[in-house]
């Protein structure tokens, strides 16, 4: 098997990396805006879907640049340095990963503004792959001197930052509170119903007391009004 080389390989991995990371995230952005309820996030996801359609196509122009670094295996077919090293695709499974975490977190049945901020958690362990990943490939870039490239990743790195930011201040600014606030007032509507079920099931021995005393009770009376009634008649 062929390895990497050198400083220029491992760019050519990273950009690989990342454009399927920014293919699956574009694949699963709809999804995390569709269930997103605070009206800001939904803004925010949508923007950051847009965006990320524009840093797939900088990837493109960047692999452009690079020209399009594929050997061939055994059997004669191409393969990128992905496919060799993880074998089976160019898939990232860092991004499947973190990604397949986040469809789990949204399918869960919970309160609407506590998913919003689980929502924002998945979206900021995304922002931060691909911050180490375009803050890496255009430090390679850098370092050797392919000026464009290290332009147009920088971009994409201000990009992510700022989407990264912006998922900050939402989260801190409302969405946590409201989490907080939410989850409390479920817990206490929980409890509440907690509460009905307990007072309209008794226990089984207590249902029975209760059913005793109603019948002494009974008796009782029945037994006061029958001397009620031979008294009169006295
Ligand atoms: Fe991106």
């Amino acid at each position: 098997m062929e390895q990497l080389l050198n400083l220029r390989d491992l760019l050519d991995h990273q950009v690989e990396d990342l454009t399927s990371a920014e293919d699956q995230i574009i694949e699963a952005l709809p999804a995390m805006i569709e269930n997103a309820k605070d009206g800001r996030l939904k803004k925010a996801l949508n923007e950051h879907l847009q965006v990320t359609k524009e840093h797939r196509k900088r990837l493109d122009k960047i692999k452009q640049l690079l020209g399009t670094q594929q050997s061939e295996d055994a059997e004669g077919k191409t393969k990128s340095f992905l496919e060799r090293i993880f074998g089976g695709g160019t898939k990232c499974k860092g991004m499947e990963g973190l990604l397949t975490e986040g469809e789990k977190v949204i399918k869960e049945d919970m309160d609407a503004q506590v998913k919003d901020a689980a929502i924002i958690a998945a979206a900021q362990k995304v922002e931060h792959y691909e911050i180490s990943g375009y803050g890496t490939a255009r430090a390679y870039a850098a370092q050797l001197k392919l000026d464009v490239v290290e332009k147009l990743l920088n971009s994409t790195l201000n990009e992510e930052y700022q989407a990264d930011d912006l998922l900050t201040a939402l989260a801190l600014g409302k969405v946590n509170l409201e989490a907080e606030r939410g989850g409390n007032a479920a817990r206490r509507g929980n409890n509440r119903a907690n509460g009905r079920a307990q007072a309209t099931k008794p226990p089984a021995r207590a249902a029975k007391k209760s059913a005793v005393k109603k019948k002494s009770a009974r008796k009782k009376a029945a037994k006061k009004k029958g001397a009620k009634k031979a008294a009169r008649r006295r």
